[in-house]
């Protein structure tokens, strides 16, 4: 989607954050939802749902292959899956957004498919790398081209016998075990996807809920083709990762004391809440339960001094996508804080390494930065401007950065946090946080 130019100024946090408050839908499991609820045949009912950019261009893609998809009101969609045999041919190429999730999980699916397709993305998406998807997939039968470099937009031919392979993928990955699964439900055999690290496994989940047979523990799924969705309600849980910059500005502004509700506690999403405990922060997890087989909780947190540490190489899978906001809490902290073992921050939306390093830094805080990760030397964040190179995250780090700021942090580039998080604005506002358009 093209936007017009948004820029934001972050500034001091007039008051404590506090109250109560639930972050929108979960981008992962919204992806999934619509999709598998697309191949299902009968009719799923999706709540939670994210109204954001990247779920919304999924949810076009399927209505561009014939899915109908009502929308019943925020959050809430009734998708009238088509079965595993049932997508039409787009007549146009398919436009992913922003959406990593959206293009890789789409390569997978298409692969498999009797028609043709072409998927395509935004100057953001146009950069990041594809081989990692379409060359197992082309090692199952799939025949996809891309640009040179293996970037998008991904040609896919369609017609072509899948076979089930066993792959082992070299860095940790969600979306490419995830097109691997989902090109599998097609495929002669069994796919069996091995992980270096244990990832999110919402896939594996929600084919298991919906009737698929497959085997999964954390590093490995196993599953054969040739069987059939049965549709379902699906509940999303509230983003972890959005969550996770109310948690980062309520620990760094003095006198907080904030609830977050109902959030997706999968233990392959919270490794932020295990570093920010291990940096000092006060994060009680009130009510665990689990809602949609998903385990939740109410996430109360308060003001705490945070500590620089260094930050276990084990967690970076779980807080992949928390980094830039684990860059500010790391910045407001007593001494250092070392990340290492995260090259992968460096084919996100933006070089998150590049973009943090360089935006901390023209807050007058120093980063070394290092090829996988940085040395994060905490101190007193000036105010400054920053270009968040279109990314939703380094937008809203930076915005939280600005609560507890000696001047005003003027952050360039924000309308694709509208990809991940539609309503941050108002909802950070209701919260204590001092945001507005920049003039
Ligand atoms: C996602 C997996 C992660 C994550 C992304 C969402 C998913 O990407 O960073 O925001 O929904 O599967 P990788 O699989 O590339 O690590």
């Amino acid at each position: 989607m093209t936007h017009s130019r948004e820029d934001w100024t972050a500034s001091a946090a007039t008051r404590p954050l506090s109250g109560e408050l639930r972050v929108p839908g979960d981008k992962s499991v919204s992806h999934r939802a619509i999709m598998l609820g697309a191949l299902a045949d009968g009719m799923s009912t999706v709540t939670g749902f994210l109204e954001g950019e990247d779920t919304l261009a999924t949810a076009a893609a399927f209505r561009a292959m014939g899915v109908r998809i009502d929308s019943e009101g925020e959050g809430r969609r009734i998708v009238h899956g088509v079965g595993l045999h049932g997508l039409q041919a787009p007549t146009a190429p398919i436009d992913c957004g922003n959406a990593g999730t959206g293009m890789r999980l789409l390569a997978g699916l298409l692969a498999a498919q009797a028609f043709d397709s072409v998927l395509v993305g935004d100057a953001s998406l146009s950069r990041r790398p594809m081989k990692r998807v379409t060359e197992p997939l082309a090692a199952m039968g799939a025949s996809i081209d891309s640009e040179s470099g293996g970037l998008p937009p991904l040609r896919i031919r369609g017609g072509q016998r899948l076979r089930g392979v066993d792959y082992t993928l070299p860095v940790a990955s969600a979306q490419v075990k995830s097109a691997l699964l989902l090109a599998g439900l097609y495929a002669d055999g069994e796919t069996v996807v091995r992980e270096p690290h244990p990832t999110r496994d919402y896939t594996e989940r929600m084919l298991a809920t919906l009737g698929w047979p497959i085997d999964f523990e954390p590093g490995l799924a196993r599953l054969g083709g040739g069987h059939r969705l049965q549709p379902a309600q699906i509940a999303v849980p509230a983003d972890f990762s959005s969550a996770g910059f109310f948690l980062v500005a309520a620990t760094l502004i003095p006198g907080s004391d904030l609830v977050l509700k109902a959030v997706g506690m999968n233990p392959r999403r919270t490794g932020l809440l295990s570093a920010l405990r291990l940096m000092g922060a006060d994060i009680d997890e009130l009510d665990p339960r689990v809602e949609g087989g998903e385990p939740v909780a109410d996430l109360h947190v308060r003001h705490a001094r945070l500590h620089g540490v260094a930050v276990p190489e084990h967690l970076v899978p779980d807080m992949i996508d928390e980094f830039p906001v684990l860059f500010v809490a790391a910045a407001c902290a007593i001494g250092t804080t070392t990340v290492s073992g995260a090259a992968e921050l460096r084919v996100k939306e933006s070089d998150r390494i590049a973009a943090m390093a360089t935006g901390l830094r023209a807050c007058g805080i120093r980063v070394d930065e290092t090829p996988d990760g940085a040395v994060i030397h905490g101190g007193t964040v000036q105010g400054g401007e920053i270009d968040s190179h279109g990314d939703h995250r380094i937008a809203m780090s930076f915005v939280v950065a600005g609560q507890v700021a000696r001047d005003e942090i003027r952050v360039l580039d924000c309308a694709n946090v509208a990809t991940s998080f539609p309503g941050f604005r108002a909802l950070a506002g209701a919260a204590g946080m001092a945001l507005r358009s920049a003039g």
